[in-house]
């Protein structure tokens, strides 16, 4: 058995690389089976720190978030998080109620639905693995490679197939991709995390901006086909994907996945420093351009690719998909509803599945903003399922701040966290709704509790980053502000705008920053437009309700360095 003992030379990424180098964990599923019965303690720490990832088991934090440990990771609780991967937002009624089982029996009744459309539990033990894992490969689910230096769960609009203005519908293609992908040995050890979307819809709901690879729809000659981007992604140092001047025809679109994906893999200088592994360090530092990378592809492809087609670069629309909506088929609606920052409990996945079959046809997606559809609904009994919905509290109208919050996991699970998030979340959106409640415009409010930017923060209108700051002589969870972030058409991170205040003053805050906005913005001016035309210093200002120096983003006070990684 592979042991992780490090050598005093050997650093993070040679350890990483080695362990990988050893053993590759799709094909050793059976030791999970063997350290069931032997209990948390008899785990080998190369599996629980390293190979259960690639089975999306993730060892989970014991509630105080990185400050409860040191080194920049907390302590870790005798349990794990696991990642149920859909690719897509795909699930069926019968796969929701096996989770929401999995979540009941094993999970204390927490689930989230999270930003790459997947659901996580919480609180597995050791000995539940082997259940857990039966329960969804006997309902067709894996949690396959849902963490690790693999392909992540690939992506979609998770109106595909349903939406009337779609190009394509793209959603047989993340299946295919993922079966080209995941479990194949040829594709286990890539440098760190990889990250697809595929969608055929011109909205681009699926943020193909920060992926390493994603298709969009565009046409060339009449033909109808994709564009690509590649080297996209958030965390520390953000990078909009680079679009390269091809036009990939449907039949194409494998071949050119698996063609990035072995760039990818054989790219060693990624392979040196764990910080700098992601596909997009190749232009960010390796000197590569839209022009070598597509070089490449296609030498390994072996032919060249037409030119870049048509495309049409969405406005930056708010695309949460709640409400009830026409699809493309005649007689049927889909019906979206908001899952306040993806906590959702078994018995609104039970309500949500019987609705869906009892109206519609068993068929759900999830969305990348951690809501549910129930799609395939007879017209004529939408109301009835969006009734049953909000009954349940999965709000199918729901104010502007209820629809637009997004958080990630935050530390009541996560070891790197410097905050709460899902909690504060709640608390933020109902202290907006009081304070502002006939607030009139659609905003996406993300929440992440540290730097790595799980929940988007930098792609958000208002995006809050988890810091500590001292009050009265104690550590007290605070956030930073980012403001301005857009997918599509103008495209760009939200700006650090110097302004941070503890969690309890962000309403006080908000409340301020959106009167100003109310009051001042142009006629149809939204809030990106009013945002990119004011500086930073008058940003805080509004936030401040005074003048304000700005402070620094990072280091906050007692910010430890992050070494744990996902
Ligand atoms: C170095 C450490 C980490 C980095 C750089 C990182 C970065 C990211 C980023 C950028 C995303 C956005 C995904 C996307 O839309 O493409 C993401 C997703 C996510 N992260 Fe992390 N993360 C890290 C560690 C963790 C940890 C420790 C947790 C613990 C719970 C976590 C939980 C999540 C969850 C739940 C998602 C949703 C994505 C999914 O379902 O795959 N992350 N992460
Ligand atoms: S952003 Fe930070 S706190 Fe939130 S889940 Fe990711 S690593 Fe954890």
């Amino acid at each position: 058995m592979s042991t992780v003992t490090q050598s005093p030379t050997e650093t993070k990424a040679q350890r990483a690389e080695r362990l990988k180098r050893e053993k590759n964990p799709w094909e050793a599923l059976e030791e999970v089976r063997t350290f069931a019965p032997q209990g948390f303690d008899a785990i080998p720490e190369a599996w629980l720190k390293t190979y259960f990832r690639w089975w999306g088991i993730y060892t989970q934090g014991d509630g105080a978030g990185a400050l409860g440990g040191s080194g920049g990771e907390g302590r870790t609780a005798p349990y794990f998080m696991l990642r149920i991967r859909l690719e897509n937002g795909f699930v069926t009624s019968r796969q929701l109620r096996a989770i929401a089982a999995l979540a009941e029996r094993y999970g204390r009744g927490v689930a989230d639905i999270t930003v790459r459309q997947n659901f996580q539990l919480h609180w597995l033990t050791t000995e539940d693995l082997p259940a857990v894992m039966e329960t969804l490969a006997h309902h067709g689910l894996t949690s396959q490679a849902t963490c690790g230096d693999v392909t992540r769960n690939i992506t979609g609009c998770p109106l595909a197939g349903i939406n009337a203005h779609e190009l394509l519908d793209a959603s047989p293609l993340t299946f295919e991709t993922a079966q080209m992908l995941v479990g194949n040995p040829e594709f286990y050890n890539l440098p760190r995390k990889y990250k697809i979307s595929i969608s055929g819809c011109p909205d681009w709901c699926s943020y193909p901006e920060i992926n390493d690879v994603a298709f969009t729809p565009a046409v060339r000659g009449g033909e109808k086909g994709f564009s690509l981007r590649v080297g996209g992604g958030l965390s520390t140092e953000p990078h909009l994907a680079v679009r390269l001047d091809a036009f990939v025809p449907w039949g194409q679109v494998l071949p050119v996945v698996k063609a990035v994906t072995g760039l990818f893999r054989e790219a060693d200088c990624l392979r040196e420093n764990r910080e700098r592994a992601r596909l997009k360090y190749l232009f960010l530092r390796n000197g590569w351009t839209a022009e070598s990378f597509l070089r490449e592809v296609e030498r390994r492809l072996g032919s060249r690719l037409a030119p870049a087609g048509e495309e049409r670069i969405p406005a930056d629309a708010f695309r949460d998909h709640t409400g009830v909506l026409p699809q493309k088929q005649p007689g049927l609606s889909y019906v979206g509803a908001a899952v306040l920052r993806g906590r959702i409990t078994p018995e609104q996945m039970r309500v949500a599945a019987d609705l869906s079959e009892r109206h519609g046809t068993g068929d759900l997606r999830t969305t990348n903003t951690q809501n549910l559809v129930v799609i395939n609904v007879a017209r004529a009994a939408a109301g009835l399922v969006a009734g049953g919905l909000e009954a349940a509290g999965l709000h199918v109208e729901a104010s502007a701040f209820w629809r637009g919050a997004v958080a990630c996991t935050g530390s009541e699970f996560c070891k790197l966290a410097i905050t709460e998030t899902k909690s504060y979340t709640r608390w933020l959106v109902e202290e907006l709704e009081e304070r502002l409640p006939a607030f009139d415009q659609q905003l996406r409010i993300n929440v992440t509790g540290c730097p790595n930017s799980c929940g988007q923060h930098r792609l958000a209108d208002i995006g809050l980053e988890g810091k500590k700051v001292k009050v009265n002589g104690r550590m007290a969870d605070a956030y930073y502000f980012c403001l301005g972030g857009a997918v599509g058409e103008g495209a760009g991170f939200a700006r650090p705008v110097g302004y941070r205040c503890p969690a309890d003053q962000t309403p006080e805050a908000i409340e301020r920053l959106l009167r100003e906005y109310l009051e001042r913005r142009l006629p149809g001016e939204n809030l990106r437009r009013f945002f990119a035309r004011h500086s930073e210093t008058e940003l805080r200002v509004f936030l401040a309700g005074r003048e304000q120096e700005a402070v620094l983003r990072d280091p906050s006070p007692g910010r430890p360095s992050h070494e744990l990684e996902a």
